[in-house]
């Protein structure tokens, strides 16, 4: 790329920040990385042969990558183990890397990182390589370390993303690792025609779907306002939903410098109820799926003890607990797939808006760097 390439592509336009700007870029983002994926013809999905040869006889995979991508790649647990049936395991990079593994016998290794230069994701990689375990890289820089030592690569097509808290590179990390999920079904013979083609009208509506998830800025601004104040606040998911509880509490603290911390709804009673006090703000992750009533009861728990309640779901759930919410947050209509990519867009702007609320340094949240090439 040129440098006038480059400066057109990092240009923040109208936005005050980078981190908004990538935000409202999630429809095009989104579009991008899904769409060399898929078969518009056929309605199917279609991903390099090296990776689908890897699939249909993958007695279990290993997911490994830091922060985001890491929350990326633990959401795709869901995702390979309930529609392809594949043992997956997410692991974070620095734990990886120094226990000396236990590699999977007849699988792979799937590497997620926006750069493609994070020092301990890259570390693991090559003890996968050293180990003769095929490893598939998900990464946004296609000339990056990883792409380049990774058996085969599936690039994300996010574009540069300049603030240094991930946002548009995590939802095309989650639309890419959902296409690989849905190709390594298809190999191993757990996805019907039928449900590929609902899952790949799915995945094409997402662009429009994120934009229509952007709708509740102004709502999540306000609610925003109310939080900036707190010093803790609690996001809870449950399944599918738990990983983006997790990126919602880490995305919190990365930009506002607020307590947070992201728990699987289940877990509530085992420790982190006794930080439950009045005023207490707790974020639900949780669209109506086949676990919401028991994410209720849980949100019951909390709110009986006198915490604030904010419930981000789809219609069918808020129509459904909307009242035991002090607030609500809209999600548009979608599936196991999709919804979990949607919950990613008011969890974003939730942080960002309780960022600017306080005045930080948005962009450049102190301590913290971009891309970690260093131990
Ligand atoms: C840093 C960034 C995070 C990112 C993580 C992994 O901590 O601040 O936003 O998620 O590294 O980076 P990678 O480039 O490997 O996705």
């Amino acid at each position: 790329v040129t440098s006038a390439v480059n400066d057109a592509l990092i240009e923040r336009g109208e936005y005050d920040h980078f981190m908004l700007k990538e935000i409202h870029e999630q429809s095009e983002s989104l579009a991008r990385s899904i769409m060399p994926y898929i078969n518009q013809a056929t309605q199917t999905v279609s991903v390099p042969e090296a990776a689908e040869t890897l699939f249909a006889d993958a007695d279990r995979a290993v997911a490994i990558a830091c922060g985001t991508a890491f929350y990326a790649a633990f959401t795709a647990k869901y995702w390979f183990e309930q529609i392809a049936r594949l043992a997956f395991e997410p692991d974070i990079a620095s734990e990886f890397r120094y226990r000396r593994p236990v590699l999977p016998q007849k699988g792979f290794s799937l590497f997620v990182s926006q750069s493609g230069e994070t020092a301990d994701t890259l570390a693991a990689l090559r003890y996968c390589r050293e180990n003769r375990t095929p490893a598939i890289a998900v990464v946004n820089v296609p000339e990056s370390s990883i792409a380049r030592e990774a058996a085969s690569i599936v690039p994300t097509h996010a574009g540069p993303e300049i603030g240094v808290a991930s946002t548009k590179a995590f939802t095309a990390q989650l639309s890419v690792l959902a296409v690989l999920a849905l190709s390594a079904a298809k190999a191993r013979g757990h996805l019907l025609p039928g449900d590929e083609m609902n899952y790949v009208r799915s995945l094409l509506a997402l662009p429009r779907k994120v934009t229509e998830a952007l709708e509740c800025a102004g709502q999540v601004r306000e609610i925003a306002r109310h939080i900036a104040g707190k010093r803790d606040v609690l996001f809870l998911g449950r399944g599918r939903y738990y990983p983006l509880a997790l990126e919602g509490a880490l995305k919190l603290k990365e930009v506002s410098y607020i307590h947070a911390e992201g728990y699987a709804a289940g877990e509530l009673k085992h420790g982190p109820i006794a930080l439950i006090e009045k005023g207490l703000p707790v974020v639900v992750v949780a669209p109506k799926d086949e676990l919401f009533e028991k994410t209720i009861s849980n949100v019951e728990e909390v709110r009986a003890r006198g915490a604030e309640i904010i419930l981000i779901s789809d219609a069918a759930g808020i129509k459904a607990a909307g009242k035991r919410a002090d607030h609500v947050i809209l999600l548009p209509d979608g599936d196991d797939i999709s919804l979990p990519i949607l919950s990613a867009v008011p969890l974003q702007l939730l942080a960002y808006y309780v960022a600017l609320t306080r005045g930080t340094d948005v962009d450049q949240p102190r301590n913290l760097a971009k891309s970690v090439t260093v131990e």
